[in-house]
């Protein structure tokens, strides 16, 4: 048995076939409840490994699930409105999505939540910052792949952009700007395939940020006038934390004299 499992790649029931076997000497089931219990326990290890691998090729770095957001503490955030997007029709739709706010408000955590589905779903999606994307693209102007690295950042049907806004856009000499690069792949990706951004900065600041207001003007009239746009306008879940943790410090005994 050990050899058709082995050959089979049945690896979980091949690891763990002593306990399925002193399960069923315990338990006694009929033959479809053992048949059910087995190959039950076997395909879900299989997904939870697709979905790993799914995750780690696509560059999300961190796990985020909405069932641990809290929703009371974003209460001008539309629950309902984020639950629906999260079954990932906009992205059958091929439409774009648009998440801007202050710091800590739960942006990168939602679109995050939203990449773990679209792994469950077996959506092919990537993940980057918007700084990690520039510079990976950047990088392939230096060695000769960057027509290769646009198509892979191109092709998948969903592309996060996360924290538009955030960290230092390195420019080297004859580089493009930013904002050259970002049109190229942007434009390549409207209405063919869906594009979700994050930001904290007003979109009227992107120009700055990326380093040309025409150009950038170009991304906006493409990506977020028509994509479905939500500004969260709340407080700082981690500004929250910290304010927490500072309640539970214990009081620092007074320095004795
Ligand atoms: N409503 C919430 N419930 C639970 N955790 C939250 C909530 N909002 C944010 N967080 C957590 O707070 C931290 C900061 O959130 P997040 O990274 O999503 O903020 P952001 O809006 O992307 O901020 P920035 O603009 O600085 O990138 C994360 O660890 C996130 O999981
Ligand atoms: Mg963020």
């Amino acid at each position: 048995m050990r050899r058709h499992l082995q050959f089979l790649g049945l690896t979980l029931t091949l690891g763990e076939l002593d306990e399925r076997l002193a399960w069923a000497t315990r338990e006694r089931p009929g033959a479809t409840a053992l048949l059910e219990h087995v190959l039950g326990l076997e395909a879900a290890h299989k997904l939870e490994e697709r979905i790993a691998r799914r995750v780690h090729s696509s560059g999300l770095v961190e796990r985020k699930a909405l069932e641990a957001f809290d929703w009371n503490f974003q209460p001008k955030l539309d629950k309902a409105f984020v639950l629906e997007l999260a079954r990932l029709d906009f992205v059958r739709r091929r439409d774009d999505l648009v998440i801007t706010g202050k710091t800590g408000t739960g942006k990168s955590h939602i679109l995050k939540a939203f990449a773990l589905r679209a792994c469950e779903q077996g959506i092919r999606m990537r993940y980057a910052r918007c700084v990690d994307l520039l510079d990976d693209l950047h990088a392939g102007l230096a060695d000769g792949s960057y027509a290769r690295r646009l198509k892979a950042w191109a092709s998948p049907a969903l592309l996060i952009i996360d924290d538009v806004g955030l960290g230092q856009v390195k420019k080297r000499g004859d580089e493009p700007t930013a904002a050259h690069t970002l049109y190229n792949l942007i434009d390549r990706r409207h209405s063919k395939v869906s594009t979700a951004v994050t930001s904290n900065i007003a979109l009227s600041d992107w120009g700055r940020f990326l380093g040309d207001a025409t150009l950038t003007a170009a991304i906006l009239d493409r990506l977020a006038m028509h994509a479905i746009r939500i500004d969260i306008d709340g407080p700082s879940y981690r500004q929250h934390v910290a304010t927490e943790r500072a309640g539970q410090r214990p009081a620092t005994a007074p320095p004795s004299s």
